[in-house]
C-alpha cells in the first residue's frame, strides 16, 4: 500500500516536473511554473523519506541526518537567493549547480563503496553479468560527469565573481584531450574482469574528472560562460539521472533527464542566437575583451544629444522602441525605465521593448529584469518582430546595449561576432544610445552603429539619466 502511495508521489513530482518546465517558457507562467514544479520535488522527497522501504522492508531511520541537511542547505539556499542581485545571478546558478554535481558524484561513490563492501562479505556472485556491468558502469559515468560538473561550475563561478581569470597556455587542448581520454580509458578498464581485485583504482576516476572539470573551463572566455554554465547544467541532469539509475528511483531519473535534455537545448539555443558553433565557445576563447578596441573608442566621429533633446524626441514621437542591454541590469534601472515608459504613453506615445535572446549575460536575463518592474509582456517583442518593427520607429533608445545592436555582425565579416543575428536599430529615424563611455561591450569590438548620422550618444549611468529623461518628459 505504502509502495503505492509512493509510486504516486513520484507521479505527481514528474507530471509537475514537465508541467513546470513548459510553463518556464513564457514569462507570464514562469513563476508559477517554477513553484509547481518545486511542490512537485517536495511531495517527492517528503514520500521518500516516509514512505521508501528496501528489499528487506527497512524503513529509512536516519532522519537528523536528513532533516538537518535539509534545514542547513534551505536556510542556505533562501538567504543567498534573497540576497543575490539580478547581475550576480549566473554566478549563483553556477553554484548551485555545482552543488548538484557533487551530490550526484558523492552518491556515485557511495554506493560503490556498498558495492565494494557487500563484495567482500557475499562474493562476487551477489550482482552478475549484465547487472554487475550496467551497476558499476552507472557508478563510473555518475562520478565522472558529477565531478567535471562540480569543478567546472565552480570554475565558472569564480570566473564570473572575478576570482579567477582565464587561463590559456600552449597546448591546453591536448592535455584536455589526453586527461579525458585516461578517464575513458580508465572506466573501460574498470570495467573488465582484469580489474576485479584492483577496485581502489576507482577512486582516480573522480580525481581525474576533477581535474578535467577545472581544465575544460579555465580558457574558456568570459563571454562564454552561459554557454559553459548551461552546458554544465545539463551535465549534472545526466550526472542525477545515472543517480535515479542506482536507485531504481524513477522521479530521480525523470528529473535528471528533463534537466540534462533542457541545459542541452538551451546551450544549442544560446549557440544559435549567437551563430557560434558549441565546439567554437569550448575551445574559440571568445569575448575576453583584450583587443585594441576594448580599450576604448578608437575611430570615427560621434555625436552627442543632450537629456532635454532626447526628451523633446520621445516625448513628441508616435513610436519610441526601448532596447535593453547588460548595462540596464548593472544600474538597475529597470523600474526607471517602466516609469518613463509609462509617461511616454501618458502622451500618446506607443512603446515597446526589443528584446534580444542573448542581451544581458543570461538567458532570459533581460525578461526577468523587466517583469521585476512589472513591464507588461505584451510590450516585449522578440528579435524578429522587432526587426520588423524598427522600419517603422521614429526614436529608439539603446539602454546599456552593445554587441546586440552592433552592425558589424551584418557587415563585418572579420569580426568576431559577424553572423550573429542582431536588433537592426538603425531601421529607425533616430537611435538614442545610452551608455557611460565609447568602450565596447562583452566581445571587445568597436561599434560602428555609434558613429553613424543618425545616432546620438547620451552619456551617464542608466539609472540617472533615466531619472533625469523622467522628469524631463514630465515637464514637456
Ligand atoms: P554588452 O555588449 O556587454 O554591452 C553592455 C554595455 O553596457 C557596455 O558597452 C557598457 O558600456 C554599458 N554599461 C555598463 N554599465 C552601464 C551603466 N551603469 N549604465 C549604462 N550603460 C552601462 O551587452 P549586450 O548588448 O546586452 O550584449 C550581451 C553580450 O553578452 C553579447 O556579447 C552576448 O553574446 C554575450 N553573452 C550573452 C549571453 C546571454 S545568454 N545573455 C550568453 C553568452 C554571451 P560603458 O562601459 O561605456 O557604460
Amino acid at each position: 500500500m505504502e509502495l503505492n502511495i509512493l509510486t504516486i508521489c513520484y507521479l505527481i513530482g514528474s507530471v509537475t516536473f514537465i508541467l513546470g518546465l513548459k510553463m518556464l517558457s513564457n514569462p507570464a507562467t514562469a513563476r508559477r511554473g517554477n513553484l509547481i514544479a518545486a511542490t512537485g520535488m517536495t511531495i517527492a522527497i517528503l514520500g521518500t523519506i516516509f514512505l521508501y522501504k528496501d528489499d528487506e522492508g527497512k524503513s529509512l531511520h536516519n532522519y537528523g541526518w536528513i532533516f538537518g541537511g535539509i534545514v542547513i542547505g534551505g536556510i542556505v539556499g533562501v538567504l543567498a537567493a534573497k540576497k543575490v542581485k539580478m547581475t550576480a545571478m549566473p554566478e549563483m546558478v553556477s553554484l548551485f549547480n555545482g552543488m548538484g554535481g557533487a551530490c550526484a558524484a558523492l552518491i556515485s561513490i557511495v554506493e560503490f563503496n556498498h558495492l565494494t563492501e557487500n563484495f567482500a562479505t557475499n562474493g562476487w556472485q551477489v550482482l552478475t553479468g549484465e547487472n554487475l556491468f550496467s551497476h558499476l558502469l552507472t557508478i563510473y559515468a555518475g562520478a565522472f560527469i558529477g565531478c567535471v560538473s562540480f569543478a567546472g561550475s565552480i570554475i565558472a563561478w569564480g570566473k564570473l565573481n572575478g576570482s579567477f581569470k582565464d587561463l590559456t597556455f600552449k597546448g591546453q587542448h591536448i592535455l584536455n584531450l589526453i586527461v579525458f581520454f585516461l578517464i575513458i580509458c580508465l572506466i573501460i578498464l574498470l570495467l573488465t574482469p582484469l580489474f576485479a581485485d584492483n577496485y581502489n583504482f576507482f577512486y582516480l576516476i573522480p580525481l581525474l574528472s576533477l581535474v578535467y572539470g577545472v581544465l575544460f573551463v579555465l580558457p574558456i572566455g568570459g563571454a562564454d560562460m552561459p554557454v559553459v554554465i548551461s552546458l554544465l547544467n545539463s551535465f549534472t541532469g545526466v550526472a542525477a539521472a545515472c543517480g535515479g539509475f542506482l536507485y531504481n528511483n524513477q522521479v530521480m531519473l525523470t528529473g535528471g533527464i528533463l534537466v540534462g535534455a533542457a541545459g542541452t537545448l538551451l546551450t544549442i539555443l544560446m549557440c544559435k542566437a549567437m551563430n557560434r558553433s558549441l565546439g567554437n565557445v569550448l575551445i574559440g576563447n571568445f569575448g575576453g575583451g583584450n583587443s585594441a578596441a576594448a580599450q576604448g573608442g578608437s575611430g570615427g566621429q560621434y555625436k552627442e544629444i543632450s537629456v532635454s533633446d532626447a526628451a523633446v524626441a520621445m516625448g513628441y514621437a508616435r513610436k519610441v522602441m526601448i532596447v535593453p542591454g547588460y548595462g540596464l541590469a548593472v544600474a538597475q534601472a529597470q523600474h526607471a525605465c517602466h516609469e518613463l515608459e509609462k509617461l511616454l504613453e501618458e502622451k500618446d506615445v506607443e512603446v515597446k521593448y526589443a528584446i534580444h535572446p542573448v542581451a544581458g549575460r543570461m538567458p532570459g536575463h533581460m525578461n526577468v529584469l523587466l517583469a521585476e518592474a512589472d513591464v507588461s509582456y505584451d510590450k516585449l517583442l522578440e528579435m524578429e518582430q522587432a526587426n520588423d518593427d524598427f522600419k517603422t520607429t521614429d526614436v529608439v533608445l539603446v539602454l546599456g546595449a552593445n554587441d546586440v545592436v552592433n552592425p558589424a555582425a551584418k557587415n563585418d565579416p572579420s569580426s568576431p561576432i559577424y553572423g550573429m543575428p542582431i536588433l537592426e536599430v538603425e531601421d529607425a529615424k533616430l537611435v538614442i544610445i545610452n551608455k557611460r563611455s565609447m568602450k565596447p561591450g562583452y566581445a571587445g569590438i568597436e561599434n560602428q552603429l555609434f558613429f553613424q548620422p543618425k545616432t546620438s550618444m547620451l552619456f551617464g549611468d542608466a539609472k540617472s539619466v533615466l531619472q533625469q529623461l523622467i522628469s524631463e518628459v514630465k515637464n514637456l
